[in-house]
């Protein structure tokens, strides 16, 4: 997925884009960034994924991604398997220093967020988006993820985050737009 051009960008309002209907994007301005972090169950860890973690981290992404009320990503999923997105994976930390933060429980990993740090333009893009796996969900994984995350790129400097996702999903209308995140109308 590209990023989209954000010129004509107004915040909170929701258009079509050339990448379907539904585009959309959120941004957190790390600047503001200043909320407690979520309560952590003693069994959950989060930390950065090794490389030989990055299969069981795709598998979540691609799991994740297939559980979702109403399959929105149905079409997207079409070009991907658990095998090829782990080569996404592995080929975004060889050639933009890409790095995946997992949530782990009982060694086992349970939810994930690729991170690319842009210090040029000083972004840092949640290139996966933030998945858990279903059976974990609703138990303050996604938002511990996305806490630690901004939480991160703050203590690198970095001036914004940004995820692009879909309209109406259970991540735009309920995890998203903590600490902060603002939807962002794609230009036409
Ligand atoms: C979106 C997703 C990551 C949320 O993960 P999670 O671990 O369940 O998130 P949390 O438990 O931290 O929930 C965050 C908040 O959203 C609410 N929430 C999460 N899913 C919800 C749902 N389906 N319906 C209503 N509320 C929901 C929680 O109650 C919580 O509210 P609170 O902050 O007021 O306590 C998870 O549903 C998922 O993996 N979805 C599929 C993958 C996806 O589409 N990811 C986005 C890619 S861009």
């Amino acid at each position: 997925m590209e990023r989209p051009n954000e010129t004509h960008s107004k915040e909170s309002e929701w258009q079509t884009s050339p990448f379907g209907p539904f585009y959309c994007v959120f941004r957190w301005d790390l600047s503001r960034f200043d909320y407690p972090g979520p309560k952590q169950s003693e069994d959950l860890r989060v930390k950065f994924a090794s490389e030989n973690e990055i299969g069981s981290s795709a598998e979540v992404w691609y799991e994740g991604l297939s559980n979702e009320e109403g399959s929105p990503w149905a079409n997207y999923l079409k070009r991907w398997t658990p095998a090829s997105a782990a080569k996404w994976f592995l080929d975004s930390k060889k050639r933009l220093g890409a790095k995946m933060l997992v949530a782990e429980e009982q060694e086992v990993i349970v939810g994930i967020n690729g991170i690319i740090s842009e210090t040029n333009s000083g972004k840092g893009r949640f290139f996966t988006g933030i998945v858990v796996s279903p059976k974990y969900r609703r138990r303050g994984i996604g938002s511990l993820l996305l806490h630690q995350t901004l939480s991160d790129l703050n203590k690198e400097g970095l001036r914004c985050a940004e995820v692009e996702t879909i309209q109406g999903i259970p991540a735009a209308k309920y995890l998203y737009p903590k600490y902060g995140g603002k939807g962002i109308q794609v230009p036409v």
